[in-house]
């Protein structure tokens, strides 16, 4: 099932303590020794070599050790097997700047407590009611679209997806005015957040980041005053509101305590960021696959004209709507909107026969594992029937993880699901979208991975 050999390193390590073990093997070859200039300029790449080395894999840059793990054992050991022994890594933490303490970034017994007030809230059952949100606010972006024109298909998703974000966390009954300061002062936010983390920036002396952190702060500044003003007008009217602030407002721990106002903000912010720009680079990418393979889109369309004939997709719709589900699940192999994740352990640790130091960053990467023809035939090819099959129940754990896994895995995967198939069904089945001939296809891993110049498409209505 999975390519780890158990060697006599591995006995050895069973007994021995962490301490005593040799370090993760680094590539020989100089093409594999890790500089700025090579990760920096084309990180997808990097971790591709860097896998192709072996199950685990040390890289060094300055001070970052930077662990790759290619083998579906080893990262079952890290999500799962000692997910308690685990923080997130170093990026990620940093990004409690925006999120504040919600649970992307808490840790412990905190985010065990946080994790199990809301997973109820993301309960199939608990997200029916917003999946007439999705379809009928992809309706209303749509209709204003022109026949011929030229869109941006990679902003539009992003509209589609931030105002159905809004809505579902916040409520319909938010003014726009809210939403622009909120989306304004979030983008400001994760741009400073992005900025500081280009390496280079790691080498500009302090004093150059002054301004940008300014403005962050101020955007922070922004952002809160309307959020924790939403959150007072609702705790004033009382619980029982659809969205899910008014949701966590509600929510009670096993010893009846509720959330303060802070982690209100902190989950609510955490949502609308781990929440809406994920879910429109699957739109995004989807298209941009649908268009390059038009026999693909035609076998979509029909799918969409015989379940649906021409009406407004809904929640029953979805389990009709199988290839749909399966462009979608191909879509987000071929390019992963989180395409790497990242741990590091506690304290010193065995895996794999070797010693793990707490500063290590733990690196699992979406973009290797679903690239991998280990498991995917024709791993670059855009095949969506490869999942109208059993392939999902006989892949290994794993293997595919756009949604991550283990115990951390998104809790927004069943909404992301729905908004998913909702969203590209009501987009495909009004327009065809046929990118421009010279559109560039070059990527730009950030914290996400997006297409570097978006995605220019001509609009064709149906
Ligand atoms: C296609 C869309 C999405 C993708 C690809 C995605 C991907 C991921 C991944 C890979 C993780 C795990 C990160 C890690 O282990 O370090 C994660 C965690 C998380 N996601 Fe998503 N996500 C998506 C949509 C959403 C949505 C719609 C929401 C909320 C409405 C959401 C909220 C979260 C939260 C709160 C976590 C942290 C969970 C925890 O640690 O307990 N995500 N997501």
């Amino acid at each position: 099932m999975s390519s780890t050999v158990v060697t006599d390193t591995d006995l050895v390590a069973a007994t021995a303590s962490p301490l005593q073990l040799k370090r993760p093997p680094r590539p020989k070859t100089t093409a594999l020794i890790g500089t700025f200039a090579q990760l920096a300029k084309d990180p997808l790449a990097f971790m591709r070599m860097a896998a192709s080395h072996g199950p685990i894999t040390r890289v060094c840059i300055g001070t970052e050790k930077l662990v790759f793990l290619a083998d579906p054992d080893l990262i079952h050991e890290v999500l799962v097997g000692r997910a308690s022994e685990m923080f997130k890594d170093r990026i990620t933490q940093k990004l409690n700047e925006v999120m504040g303490n919600g649970l992307v970034t808490s840790e412990g017994a905190f985010w065990r407590r946080q994790r199990k007030l809301m997973a109820p809230l993301f309960s199939r059952k608990q997200l029916a009611g917003y999946a007439g949100i999705m379809a009928e606010r992809t309706e209303v972006a749509i209709a204003k679209w022109q026949q011929g024109e030229i869109r941006d298909i990679h902003l539009d998703s992003m509209a589609i997806t931030l105002d159905i974000i809004f809505r579902t966390v916040f409520g319909a009954e938010m003014p726009p005015a809210n939403s622009h300061k909120i989306a304004h002062a979030i983008e400001l936010m994760m741009d400073q957040f992005e900025k500081e983390l280009r390496t280079w920036r790691r080498f500009v002396p302090d004093s150059w980041l002054k301004k940008g952190r300014a403005r962050a702060a101020e955007a922070r500044e922004a952002l809160d005053s309307v959020v924790y003003e939403l959150i007072a007008k609702k705790r004033a009217a009382g619980t029982g509101g659809d969205d899910l602030v008014s949701r966590l407002l509600a929510a009670k721990g096993d010893d009846g305590a509720v959330m303060s106002d802070q982690q209100v903000r902190d989950e609510a912010v955490t949502m609308v960021v781990a929440g809406h720009e994920t879910t429109a680079l699957v739109l995004t990418f989807s298209t941009m696959l649908l268009s390059d393979n038009p026999e693909v889109g035609a076998k979509l369309r029909a799918e969409l004209d015989e379940v649906l004939g021409g009406r407004t997709p809904q929640l029953d719709d979805m389990a009709k709507l199988t290839f749909t589900r399966a462009v979608i699940l191909e879509a987000m192999r071929l390019f992963p909107p989180v395409y790497v994740i990242g741990r590091q352990p506690e304290n010193t640790i065995g895996l794999g026969g070797y010693r793990i130091d707490p500063d290590d960053q733990l690196l699992i990467s979406q973009w290797v594992l679903h690239h991998d023809s280990r498991w995917f035939s024709e791993p670059d090819a855009f095949v969506p029937e490869r999942w109208l099959g059993d392939l999902e129940q006989t892949l290994p754990n794993h293997v595919y993880m756009p949604f991550g896994g283990g115990l951390r895995v998104c809790i927004g995967q069943h909404f992301a699901m729905m908004e998913s198939v909702l969203c590209l069904a009501t987009l495909m089945q009004r327009v065809e979208l046929q990118v421009v001939a010279d559109q560039s296809r070059e990527l730009s891993p950030a914290v996400t991975l997006r297409p570097r110049h978006g995605l220019q498409a001509v609009v064709h209505k149906r």
